[in-house]
């Protein structure tokens, strides 16, 4: 069958950059699929709504294993950075090879390990908050003030990280979750393996009480345990996968709150009894990760009468599936009454076997970065235009949120 002409979004919309849910939503009117042209002349397959997103997320013809499948990918200049050491993890693995990772993961990333960091959150933010409200000129980057360092702290104490180099973190994370060229996020990975390997080599001689140590050590009732590269692996998934992710849903989510005066000033009315809430519909509104990382498909695979061919490239816009009056009354509109109405089941966390494993964290420093936040700056408000961005299918964001008290 031929391929259906591809889409440019940009052509479909001028403003997708700023704003791509006009867009998806006028895809998703003509239907589930669609051949796209992304920036740099790639074709994917873009699926929308929320039916068929979920639909796709749970298609066994539909892999994330790249490693064995990439080879069968049309339609991309270069290949992702997908093979070498530290990419032998779950997320880009397809059962059973995941149900393997996956299992001996969960054996100690649990929700007792993820409650115990509760209280060093809430020190971590209490902290970086006394630094940036002590600043005379009542102005600071919400990113650099309070959502990049409490989100690498966090994944730092988890992993038992105590001296990471930031700098070079940052640049690694930035490169790997929004990659200016394939080539730029194999440099970036080739500068990282050799610290975490560093990192678990040390960990195997002095364990400590954290998340890395115990998946060094662990073994599973039929005595299987991860490979040196699978550790490696692990690790580089660990630090980097939720990494842009949580730093963007802060800011989203602020900026969420920021566009709704009513909602933001309801939200302070009470908001141990809607936080909960406002976090659900903050994923729900905007979505932190905009498409799952992209799908090869193994076979052709019809979706809504549209055929993805043997190699097409799939990405499926979690973004638009929770923007889809099918599934949401009112989408476009933020409510964080919306979960207590009963409105549940985005999927800004994925949805079946790749089901983020780090969404209790994720939702729980939500909670109380958001909570501590409102709390202690009762007059933040926005300070001036919106600065520089991160475009990018997978991860679309701001770099800075500068605000004023
Ligand atoms: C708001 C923050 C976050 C969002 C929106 C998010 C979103 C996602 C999504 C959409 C997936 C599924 C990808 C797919 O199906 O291809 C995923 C997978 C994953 N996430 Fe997250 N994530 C967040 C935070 C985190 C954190 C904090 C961690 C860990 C510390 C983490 C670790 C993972 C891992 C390990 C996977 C792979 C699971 C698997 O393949 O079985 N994430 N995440």
């Amino acid at each position: 069958m031929p391929d259906l002409p591809a889409v440019d979004l940009l052509a479909l919309d001028p403003d997708f950059d700023a704003d791509p849910y006009p867009a998806y939503a006028k895809l998703r009117a003509q239907g589930p699929v669609h051949h796209i042209r992304g920036g740099g002349g790639e074709r994917f397959w873009l699926v929308v709504g929320h039916e068929a997103c979920r639909a796709a997320l749970t298609d066994p013809r539909l892999s994330r294993d790249w490693r064995r499948n990439g080879h069968l990918a049309t339609g991309l200049a270069a290949p992702p950075a997908t093979d070498g050491p530290g990419t032998a993890h779950m997320l880009l693995s397809d059962p059973p090879d995941h149900t393997r990772l996956r299992r001996l993961a969960t054996r100690e990333f649990t929700s007792r390990r993820v409650a115990a960091l509760a209280p060093r959150i809430q020190e971590v933010t209490d902290g970086l908050l006394d630094v940036m409200l002590a600043a005379e000129d009542r102005r600071a980057d919400l990113v650099d003030a309070l959502a990049y360092p409490l989100r690498m702290t966090v994944i730092c104490e988890l992993l038992g990280i105590p001296d990471l180099d930031r700098e070079a973190f940052r640049g690694w994370s930035d490169e790997i979750a929004a990659p200016a060229s394939a080539a730029a996020a194999r440099a970036a990975q080739a500068e990282a393996v050799p610290y975490l390997n560093a990192l678990i080599a040390a960990k195997r001689e002095a364990p400590g009480d954290d998340l890395l140590s115990a998946l060094i050590h662990t073994v599973d009732e039929g005595g299987d345990r991860m490979s040196e590269d699978e550790l490696l692996s692990m690790a580089f998934l660990l630090l980097l996968a939720g990494h842009e992710s949580t730093v963007n849903f802060i800011c989203k989510g602020i900026r969420a709150l920021f566009a709704h005066p009513a909602q933001f000033a309801l939200l302070r009315s009470d908001l141990d009894g809607l936080i909960d809430g406002a976090v659900e519909e903050m994923l729900r509104y905007d979505a932190p990760v905009e498409t799952a990382p992209p799908r090869v498909a193994t076979e052709p695979v019809e979706i809504g009468g549209s055929v993805v061919p043997v190699g097409g490239v799939v990405l499926i816009a979690l973004a638009d599936a929770d923007r889809d009056p099918a599934r949401f009354a009112w989408p476009t509109r933020f409510d964080i009454r919306r979960t207590e109405a009963g409105e549940r089941g985005h999927i800004a966390f994925g949805h079946g076997v790749h089901f983020c494993l780090g969404a209790p964290l994720a939702r729980m420093e939500g909670r109380i970065v958001f909570r501590t936040l409102l709390q202690r700056c009762p007059e933040l408000a926005l300070d001036g235009a919106q600065g520089e961005r991160i475009s990018g299918l997978l991860v679309r964001g701001e770099r800075k949120i500068p605000v004023r008290w």
